[in-house]
């Protein structure tokens, strides 16, 4: 589907980082976006800067105020052809030393709010046989790294539902692309960057610009995957040859990416 001016618009987690880079790109194309995330004045400030944009005050985990919120955009566009569900929450640390509730914010954010995301916005899709869906999942769906258990664990579920809804969509005239970005220079992790594993590598992160352009590319070229960068496929290697991954993120990442040597 070629993003242009027709193109209505629903971008999750759209106050910052990703998010709001992807508005900012989809605004260029000429495309009517509407800005779902929980921070109302960012909202209101983005939704005044891009020509045809709406702010969309909502949490991606309660399923009433996203109800709310995407229908409401409906509503008012008229409809709906591209749904980036992008909202996400990162807590890093050792499985046990992470709070209960951070637990539980990922899980429900990352994962169910996807979920949430997609099932409401999905129908009015099917119902015109037009769309296209984005999940912006992580390359830590593909291999997982130390401290990062639960949310890389929640990454790999959205992996696993897109890779299925892809198939599913199959002659609905709706499709999917699922995003793998590595790192990239947004406030993930702003919350916590001095507890971060040695692993971790700020200075190696891409500026948001690359991986919202690499999703515009993705949605106009219908890819069913999207890794950004681009050697963020390697990760992939890792269900082949688990040892092999590790050997490699050790020399990329030190030896903290890998400890175990079997
Ligand atoms: N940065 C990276 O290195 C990286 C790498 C791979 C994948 N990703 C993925 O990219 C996506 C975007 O992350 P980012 O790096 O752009 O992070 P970010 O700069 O922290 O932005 C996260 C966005 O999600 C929104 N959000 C958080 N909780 C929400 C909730 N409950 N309901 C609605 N919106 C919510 C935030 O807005 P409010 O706080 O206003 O709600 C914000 O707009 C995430 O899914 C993340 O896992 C990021």
């Amino acid at each position: 589907m070629e993003i242009g001016p027709g193109t209505r618009a629903i971008v999750s987690g759209a106050t910052r980082g990703i998010g709001r880079s992807t508005a900012r790109s989809l605004a260029a194309r000429g495309a009517t976006v509407g800005l779902l995330a929980r921070s109302t004045d960012e909202l209101e400030a983005l939704a005044a800067e891009l020509p045809k944009a709406v702010a969309l005050p909502a949490d991606v985990a309660d399923r009433d105020a996203t109800q709310a919120a995407v229908s409401s955009f409906i509503d008012g566009a008229g409809g709906l052809e591209l749904l980036v569900a992008n909202a996400g929450v990162a807590h890093t640390g050792p499985f046990l030393e992470l709070e209960p509730d951070q637990v539980d914010e990922m899980v429900q954010v990352n994962f169910v709010g996807t979920l949430n995301v997609v099932r409401l916005g999905l129908p009015a899709m099917l119902a015109r046989g037009r769309g296209h869906v984005v999940v912006v999942s992580s390359g830590a769906a593909l291999r997982s790294f130390p401290w990062t258990a639960v949310y890389g664990g929640t990454k790999a579920a959205q992996k696993g539902f897109a890779e299925a809804l892809r198939h599913e969509l199959s002659g609905s005239g709706v499709s999917l692309t699922t995003v793998y970005p590595g790192e990239v220079r947004t406030s993930l992790h702003a919350h916590e960057r001095q507890k971060m594993p040695d692993w971790f590598r700020p200075g190696d992160a891409i500026p948001p610009e690359v991986v919202s352009e690499a999703i515009v590319d993705g949605v106009n070229r219908d890819r069913r995957e999207v890794h950004v960068p681009g050697n963020v496929r390697l990760l992939g290697l890792n269900s082949l040859a688990p040892g092999l991954v590790d050997r490699l993120l050790t020399l990329l990442r030190g030896g903290g990416a890998a400890p175990r040597r079997y």
